[in-house]
């Protein structure tokens, strides 16, 4: 299987929050033709690894990025964080969220041109925004603002984009509506999402990796029941149409970390 060429190289990776070891002895590559769906338990350590790639919290061991990922001597990666109510404070309107997310290319001083909300206008109709790029996001509904969030990451074309639980807050036609626009931003940038979702997920993604303290990559999208006890993942599997909701319990035993430890 081609796997592109590598943009990511994460080698004994550890976060560490005081006492609290969130994740260790993590290895992970990113190639360029990657839809990876990150899944794994509350507190497993995922926005911990995903801080770490984009080098907002300190972390032991070494990540690297490939060539084609630098811009201006940095590494420049679509990012979604995971939002909270707390984003929604600042005073500032859709477009000039969206704009901001060009601020890397074109420094913090000027101000944004034509050019940029052309661009700006583009990326939030392809997310069905249009009309709101004057309203302050505070006046948004949490799904509104996450898909203004990912206009915001994809506005500057990276080769890799991010997103941390970006179904939150939406409802199910624009989760439809995002796993497919990803789809087809998958054909031009790798992508990294963190869902819960994981029935959705899985159909969605190539392949997934599971982050609980530890972190490993399966070559492929399908999930067996194994592999949600070996990491501990009490998941909520969530599918659409006729398909029965299921909730795993949680479970206790991680014979992965054994082995490692
Ligand atoms: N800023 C912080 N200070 C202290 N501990 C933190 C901090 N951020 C995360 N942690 C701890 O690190 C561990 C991993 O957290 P992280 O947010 O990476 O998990 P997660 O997999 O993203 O969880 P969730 O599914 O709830 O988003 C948890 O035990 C969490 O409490
Ligand atoms: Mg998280």
């Amino acid at each position: 299987m081609s796997r592109g060429h590598k943009l990511i190289t994460i080698r004994d990776l550890g976060v560490r929050y005081d006492n609290n070891v969130a994740l260790e002895h993590v290895d992970l590559d990113i190639y360029a033709d990657d839809f990876l769906g990150v899944i794994g338990p509350n507190g497993g350590g995922k926005s911990s690894l995903v801080k770490a790639i984009m080098g907002i919290i300190p972390h032991s061991g070494t990540i690297s990025y490939g060539e084609s990922l630098m811009r201006g001597g940095k590494p420049h990666i679509g990012y979604m964080p995971q939002i909270s109510s707390f984003d929604k404070a600042f005073p500032i309107s859709v477009l000039e969220v969206v704009m901001s997310g060009l601020q890397r290319e074109r420094g913090m001083l000027r101000s944004y041109g034509k050019a940029e909300r052309q661009r700006a206008c583009e990326v939030l109709e392809r997310a069905s925004l249009t009309g709101l790029e004057h309203r302050a996001i505070g006046e948004l509904s949490g799904g509104q603002l996450q898909r203004v969030m990912l206009c915001r990451a994809i506005i500057s074309k990276p080769q890799l984009l991010i997103l941390d639980e970006p179904t939150n807050f939406v409802d199910n036609r624009f989760e439809n509506e995002l796993y497919n626009l990803l789809h087809h931003l998958a054909n031009e940038m790798a992508i990294v999402i963190i869902s819960h979702d994981i029935g959705t997920i899985s159909s969605v993604v190539r392949n997934i990796v599971c982050v609980n303290r530890h972190v490993h990559r399966h070559d492929s999208n399908i999930i067996t029941e194994e592999q949600l006890r070996n990491y501990n993942c009490p998941l909520q599997i969530i599918t659409h149409g006729d398909v029965p909701h299921t909730v795993l319990g949680e479970h206790h035993h991680c014979p992965h970390c054994e082995h490692e430890e």
